[in-house]
């Protein structure tokens, strides 16, 4: 029956005219996240789909084209409020710590990144004018950057499906909300640096890493949860909040990062980042001259992309 019933549906997405264009909301994340997203929302749009993109009237790299139509917002911060806190952050990631004070300094850095870009989120759901043009707009489902939980925040408070587009997820939440295997003895944990070939006592560290997930994504996203709570009017959780997305897109692959069990909806889209092509500028070279003297090519952080097109 079950089967007979998805046939249907097939059958019935496949008859011309039907399946033509969706209604699309897109929550982005500010900044390079938007520069991969942008490309694919372009073709979204070039496809025949009504693309409406929500943008802070503060940002990075953002802009309006032809191709979708945008929807910006007042926020409460300045540019340069913005940019402060993102060199804060770059140059955490370039100080020589040790273990574990690399691992501090590193989530000190981010956590106040990420309050920055934070506010934007609070700033949309205070915009009561915003939040009743969107429910008016009858979007059939929502594409977003997961890392500020503000799309997803948006996608369970109008009760739309929802598509995560990432690159990475703190907490290994990509992994914990699916329910995806994640074995600690050969997939590293984010701020540990390690590769999937580690030794004793990275296998401590990382599990030691692992151990403190449970307790530094709920540190780090609490302002999230907050507003998610408010918004909502019930108590959730990151896994309640992130778990219900529908498709997980993951903008790198097993050549990028390391091998590791996934999810059915969860799919590599490797080689998005590449679309658009350039020379390196000069610093950039610089940076991944320093990782690569210390040997921190493979980690996952945002750092070593431009590396890998150098080489
Ligand atoms: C955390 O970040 C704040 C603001 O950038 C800074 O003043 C503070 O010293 C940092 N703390 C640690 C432990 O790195
Ligand atoms: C959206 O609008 C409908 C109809 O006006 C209303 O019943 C509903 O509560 C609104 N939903 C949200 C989330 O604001």
């Amino acid at each position: 029956m079950t089967l007979r019933l998805c046939c249907a549906w097939i059958f019935v997405l496949l008859l011309p005219g039907l399946s033509d264009g969706g209604k699309l909301l897109v929550v982005p994340m500010v900044g390079s996240h938007w520069l991969s997203m942008q490309h694919v929302v372009e073709k979204l749009a070039e496809r025949g789909h009504e693309v409406v993109v929500l943008m802070p009237e503060v940002s990075w790299q953002m802009k309006a084209t032809q191709a979708y139509t945008v929807k910006s917002y007042p926020v409460t911060h300045t540019l340069e409020e913005l940019d402060n806190s993102f060199r804060e952050f770059v140059a955490t990631h370039l100080k020589d710590l040790p273990f574990p004070l690399n691992t501090l300094a590193m989530f000190n850095s981010s956590w106040n990144a990420f309050h920055m870009f934070f506010t934007q989120c609070q700033d949309l759901f205070n915009n009561k004018e915003i939040q009743q043009h969107l429910n008016q707009s009858g979007f059939d489902a929502v594409l977003t950057d997961p890392i500020l939980l503000c799309g997803a925040t948006l996608a369970n408070y109008f009760s739309l499906p929802f598509v995560f587009f990432m690159r990475g997820f703190p907490c290994s939440l990509h992994y914990e909300a699916p329910q995806c295997p994640n074995p600690l003895s050969y997939v590293p944990r984010l701020f540990t640096f390690n590769s999937d070939h580690m030794t004793f006592f990275q296998r401590v560290e990382n599990a030691l890493v692992s151990l403190l997930e449970l307790v530094y994504c709920n540190v780090y996203y609490s302002e999230a949860l907050k507003l998610s709570s408010d918004v909502l009017q019930k108590d959730v959780s990151l896994v309640d909040l992130v778990s219900s997305a529908s498709i997980w897109l993951l903008r790198f692959d097993f050549v990028f990062e390391y091998v590791r069990p996934v999810m059915p909806n969860m799919v590599f889209i490797g080689g998005i980042n590449c679309a658009q092509k350039k020379p390196l500028p000069k610093v950039c070279s610089y940076c991944c001259r320093k990782l690569k003297k210390k040997n921190k090519l493979n980690t996952q952080t945002h750092v070593n992309l431009p590396c890998h097109f150098e080489n």
